[in-house]
């Protein structure tokens, strides 16, 4: 692997990020405005809200409407991100679009989004990580800024989990939301902001542990597959939960060592969002103190791809983070899929 030192990484550490500086320029999301609370579903399964807030942290969650697609929700994301980094849609070079809710098999949800927010100019692709679809779109994104390809990318993570949850299965029905966030990566001469390095990782032997079986080349669409119920998330819990807690510690941790850090050189640690105490968990292994975490799963549920921008997003209009501050982003998600992404925030 060849790395680069990046100007603002600290104590001899060496980053991966090949290239010029790049930085997040904006950051924008959007939820449907329908609500599904723990006591809905106390009427769809047999649950509590009790056990929901309790086990997972979760009290409510936003919900599309019938006929809202992915795209429409990062559309909603994607205006105002690029209006808040004083752009036009017809500046956007690249969309990259985290998901795994798209649209349709294809045409992807990027092209679907580029036509909707009229970003003519780009070019843009899908990116399939779950909930590892955010730092994964934003590492790659970056690098292709940096490498000079183009000036502006809007990285979005969005899903609509509704259309693949199985409102009948206690055991995932709890768990999950809709939502979008929105970001657009630039390329920077600010020495005080930039994404400074990153760190993923795939494990395929995780795959049954999380997955939707049916719809795919696999298993094309039929009577049956619809019968079985296979064209809604099924899930291990507990080996998910595992594999979670020691790879979001591990990931975070090399990343960190890395560039020299430790925990108290961070300002903010944001994972991704999916339960409660999988977050609690890595980070008293990590050794970052609870104040320096965010958590507001109680509001959205995992929202797969937009958790991580729903989350920065809180921290940024509650005024826990600021332009020049490090902030560690992590993620594990269905794959397996590991993220972690390390940012001097931008704005
Ligand atoms: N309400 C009431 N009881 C429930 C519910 C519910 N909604 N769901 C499960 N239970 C029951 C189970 O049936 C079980 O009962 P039993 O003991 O009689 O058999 C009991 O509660 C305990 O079940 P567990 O599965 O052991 O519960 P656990 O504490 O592990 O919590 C959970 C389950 C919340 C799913 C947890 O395992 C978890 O969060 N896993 C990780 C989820 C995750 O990170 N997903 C990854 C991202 S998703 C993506 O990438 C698309």
């Amino acid at each position: 692997m060849v790395t680069v030192q990046h100007p603002d990484s600290q104590q001899g550490g060496r980053s991966r990020c090949l290239g010029r500086p790049t930085t997040i320029a904006s950051l924008a999301t959007y939820v449907p405005p329908r609500l599904l609370t723990n006591k809905d579903l106390e009427q769809l399964v047999d649950t509590t809200d009790e056990w929901i807030l309790q086990r997972t942290g979760i009290r409510e969650r936003h919900i599309v409407d019938p006929g809202v697609a992915t795209s429409d929700l990062g559309k909603e994301a994607a205006l105002k991100a690029i209006d808040a980094a004083g752009l036009k849609p017809t500046d956007i070079g690249l969309i990259v679009v985290g998901t795994v809710t798209p649209d349709m098999m294809f045409p992807s949800t990027a092209c679907l989004l580029q036509h909707k927010i009229g970003a003519t100019n780009a070019w843009g692709f899908d990116l399939s990580a779950a909930c590892s679809a955010f730092t994964y779109s934003l590492t790659a994104a970056s690098q292709i800024v940096a490498s000079g390809g183009v000036e502006h990318a809007l990285v979005v993570g969005a899903d609509v989990m509704s259309s693949i949850i199985d409102y009948k299965d206690r055991s995932t029905c709890v768990l999950f939301g809709d939502g979008a966030g929105a970001c657009v990566v630039s390329a920077t001469t600010d020495s005080g902001a930039g994404i400074l390095d990153y760190e993923h990782e795939i494990d395929g032997s995780g795959g049954p542990a999380l997955c939707m079986p049916a719809g795919g080349s696999a298993r094309p669409p039929s009577h049956d597959t619809v019968d079985q119920r296979l064209h809604y998330v099924k899930q291990d819990g507990q080996t998910v939960f595992k594999f979670a807690v020691r790879k979001t510690e591990e990931i975070s941790r090399r990343l960190l060592e890395r560039n020299g850090l430790t925990p108290d050189d961070l300002t903010l640690f944001v994972s991704h969002q999916a339960n409660r105490r999988i977050i609690m968990s890595a980070t008293e292994r990590l050794g970052v103190p609870p104040e320096k975490v965010i958590i507001n799963i109680e509001r959205f549920g995992n929202t797969t791809a937009a958790t991580i921008p729903l989350a920065l997003n809180d921290a940024v209009e509650s005024g826990r983070l600021k332009k020049g501050d490090l902030v560690l982003l992590a993620s594990v998600g269905a794959g397996f899929t590991v993220g972690s992404v390390l940012v001097r925030w931008g704005f």
